[in-house]
């Protein structure tokens, strides 16, 4: 099948597309590659280096499916240039909707985010729950999600809501919580942790990938599904943390920020997607990287400060 990743550059992008190619599909990698590409030549892969919204007809010869990663990606990077994530958010989702209803595509799958939902004091935050994003990030998150399910006559729409996704990718990202504190406590044997009771929904990236190839392949219902394997607070993190790494302290820091996430994915689980990834066994795969010298601390795995320092 041959499959048009948006944002296939990126940190869950290079993982799902080195996948991808291992189950023999034919992948066409779109990102304008803001951070370096760690994705390696292989046989079934095209790479085109350009902003969604440059995309024309004939990028979209014979694609089956879109999978839409392509974004600025957190909160305080988005807050750098809000303008630019409105545009790619909304303007360049819809772009690829026209193109893709054109062209006939069959499957859109997005990669929103569980933070659409803003703070809620349920207990079991569901898929029908009123949408309050705070951010600019979570807000084009929204807009993007309404400008796809506006095309669900023309292709199926499956729009997924994760938690902060954790673990090893080429394209490595140290600016997530589980992936950051992990790092402090096997280089500096101490986990910082802000404030500590803030809850976030959390989410293995080999189960993040398994969730979009799932959508993939499956004939599943259309629609929006959440996407996290549990909540945990950021000190009950640092605890579990503490548990392979027994030697460091968790040392709590002050916060400004008590927002908690969470997120049920009860949705998902019914159509039969299994989550296989535990936080123990996540947290055990990245000691195993960061002790083969995988994982390194090169600049370009925080997002922040390396597009601050590009600019
Ligand atoms: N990582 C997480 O914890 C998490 C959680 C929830 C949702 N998501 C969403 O999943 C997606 C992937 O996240 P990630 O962590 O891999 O982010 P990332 O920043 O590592 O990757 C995003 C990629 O998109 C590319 N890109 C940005 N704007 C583009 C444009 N206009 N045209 C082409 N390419 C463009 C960037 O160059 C980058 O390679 C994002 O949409 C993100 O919002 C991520």
């Amino acid at each position: 099948m041959k499959i048009l990743v948006t944002g296939g550059g990126g940190y869950v992008g290079t993982r799902l597309v080195n996948k991808l190619l291992d189950l023999n599909h034919e992948v066409i990698v779109v990102d304008i590659f803001w951070f370096p590409n760690f994705l390696k030549k292989r046989k079934n892969l095209k790479i085109i280096k350009k902003d969604i919204i440059q995309l024309t007809d004939k990028h979209f010869k014979d694609v089956n499916t879109i999978i839409h990663l392509a974004s600025i990606a957190n909160d305080p990077a988005s807050n750098l240039d809000p303008k630019l994530t409105w545009e790619i958010s909304c303007q360049g989702t819809m772009h690829l909707c026209e193109l893709a209803k054109k062209n006939k595509i069959k499957k859109f799958i997005f990669a929103s985010s569980g933070s659409v939902y803003g703070i809620k004091k349920e207990q079991n935050v569901t898929e029908n729950l009123s949408l309050l994003p705070i951010s600019d990030y979570n807000k084009t998150k929204m807009v993007a999600e309404r400008v796809i399910l506006s095309y669900k006559k023309f292709f199926s729409c499956y729009i997924i809501r994760p938690g902060t996704v954790f673990g090893y990718s080429e394209k490595m990202r140290l600016d997530l919580m589980i992936n950051i504190l992990t790092f402090q406590a096997m280089t500096k044997k101490t986990i910082n942790v802000f404030g500590g009771k803030q809850t976030r929904p959390f989410i293995h990236i080999s189960d993040m990938i398994d969730i979009y190839i799932f959508f993939l392949k499956k004939n599943k219902k259309p629609g929006i599904y959440n996407a996290s394997y549990g909540n945990l607070s950021a000190l009950k993190t640092a605890e579990e943390i503490k548990k392979i790494f027994k030697k460091c302290k968790i040392k709590i820091m002050k916060s400004n920020d008590p927002r908690s996430y969470r997120l049920s994915s009860q949705k998902l689980k019914k159509t039969g997607f299994k989550f296989k990834i535990s936080l123990h066994e996540g947290i055990n795969e990245l000691k195993k990287y960061f002790e083969i010298g995988k994982i390194k601390n090169t600049k370009s795995a925080y997002s922040i400060n390396w597009i601050k320092s590009k600019n």
